[in-house]
């Protein structure tokens, strides 16, 4: 099923150094036709460091979607009751927000329209990009794995001699992903080999 026309909820939250390249598929959705709002998590919106600043990045969603992100609970809450997604996309999904996505934990303006979306029964997908994947992450991850409504652009070790616990999504998947996810499939081959 192709996302123009879809309704995406783009949701980002603290894997900076993924931030270049997680902008460039919000554009590609954009510019496949897909109605696209942005959402930040709190650390988005605190931390400062050298791969850009909160203003940037806010600056960045609008240009790219034309809207401002959705930054608070209670603005990410109507997602549920008045149904404003079609699919959900968390990219990049860190190991805190995927860990607290697994056991229900809702206090960030990601987890938040995550847990209304989820309500209406809808897709959800994860990307990960997250150090400890492999390591205290893991069993989150497939708990996440074994959900209903829920599936992950496929990824990878992204360094196996110097992060061996390490697992990144491949974000250039985001599209294609999302499309299958439509369909409730998971994009297969889910697991890619390493890098
Ligand atoms: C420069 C920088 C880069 C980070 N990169 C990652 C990352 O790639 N993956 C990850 O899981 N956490 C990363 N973190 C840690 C998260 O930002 C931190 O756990 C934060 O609490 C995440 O909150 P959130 O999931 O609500 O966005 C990074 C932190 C900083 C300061």
């Amino acid at each position: 099923m192709t996302i123009e026309g879809k309704k995406v909820g783009f949701a980002m939250t603290g894997s900076f150094c993924t931030f270049k390249k997680a902008f460039e598929e919000m554009d590609v959705l954009v510019k496949a036709g897909a109605d696209v709002t942005p959402i930040f998590s709190n650390a988005v919106q605190d931390i400062d460091c050298r791969f850009g600043n909160t203003d940037e990045f806010i600056k960045k969603a609008i240009d790219i979607t034309g809207k401002a992100p959705i930054t608070r609970l209670e603005t990410a809450e109507p997602i549920g009751p008045k149904s404003l997604l079609d699919i959900l996309v968390i990219a990049p999904c860190t190991g805190n927000t995927l860990s607290k996505l697994s056991l229900a934990i809702t206090d960030s303006p990601v987890l938040m329209a995550a847990k209304a979306h989820l309500r209406n029964e809808k897709p959800l997908v994860i990307c990960i990009s997250t150090n400890d994947a492999l390591s205290m992450s893991f069993k989150n991850t497939g708990m996440l794995l074994n959900c209903k409504h829920v599936y992950f652009v496929p990824f990878r070790q992204d360094n196996y001699e110097k992060k061996p616990n390490s697992m990144v999504a491949n974000m250039d998947l985001i599209r294609p992903t999302l499309e299958a996810a439509l369909e409730s499939r998971q994009l297969q081959p889910m697991v890619l080999a390493p890098l």
